[in-house]
């Protein structure tokens, strides 16, 4: 098993058109999707349009980490006011080797440097999701809220 430890060959580049197949292909696959909070399959179509209208938002960045010239994973961040909401994934190969955890770490160095009015970044994870927590936890973000949802059609 690989492991991801060398942050020198870890690059942080913004995600453009071309990397839209395979930010599709991470987000659908089920080890992705049963993390997250709507956890039903994409269909292309609907990814296409979302991800097409996502790259020219802009108060939305989406960067893509590779590592030895190899993408690894993708890192959104939804800025609000000077709060940037993160969601994060890595390629569904590379999981439990320590990629998120310095994926993760280089795309708060991105914030700190390319988003000046960004004062904290916050992340909604599933209570179970325990390799996310570690990964957020491990860049010290703390638990200072805790969300809960309701729904209304259960
Ligand atoms: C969350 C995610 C980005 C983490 O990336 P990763 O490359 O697997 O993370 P790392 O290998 O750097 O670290 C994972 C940590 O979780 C721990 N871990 C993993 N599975 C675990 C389990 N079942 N129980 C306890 N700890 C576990 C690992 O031991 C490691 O912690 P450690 O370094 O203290 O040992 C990745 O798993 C992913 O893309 N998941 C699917 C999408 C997702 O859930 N995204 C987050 C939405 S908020």
């Amino acid at each position: 098993m690989m492991q991801y430890n060398e942050r020198r060959e870890l690059k942080i580049r913004l995600a453009t058109e071309n990397d839209v197949n395979l930010i599709y292909h991470w987000r659908n696959d089920p080890s992705t999707r049963k993390y997250f909070f709507d956890d039903s399959e994409i269909e292309k179509s609907n990814h296409e349009k979302w991800y097409l209208e996502s790259l020219v938002i802009p108060s939305r960045h989406i960067l893509i980490a590779e590592y030895i010239e190899c993408p690894v994973g993708v890192v959104r961040f939804d800025v609000k006011g000077n709060i940037a909401e993160v969601d994060i994934y890595t390629s569904p190969g590379s999981r439990q080797q320590g990629a998120g955890t310095i994926v993760l770490e280089a795309a708060i160095n991105w914030v700190k440097k390319n988003l000046k009015n960004v004062e904290k970044v916050v992340a909604k994870v599933k209570p179970q999701n325990v390799p996310s927590l570690r990964v957020f936890e491990k860049n010290n973000f703390k638990h200072d809220y805790i969300a809960l949802g309701l729904n209304i059609n259960d």
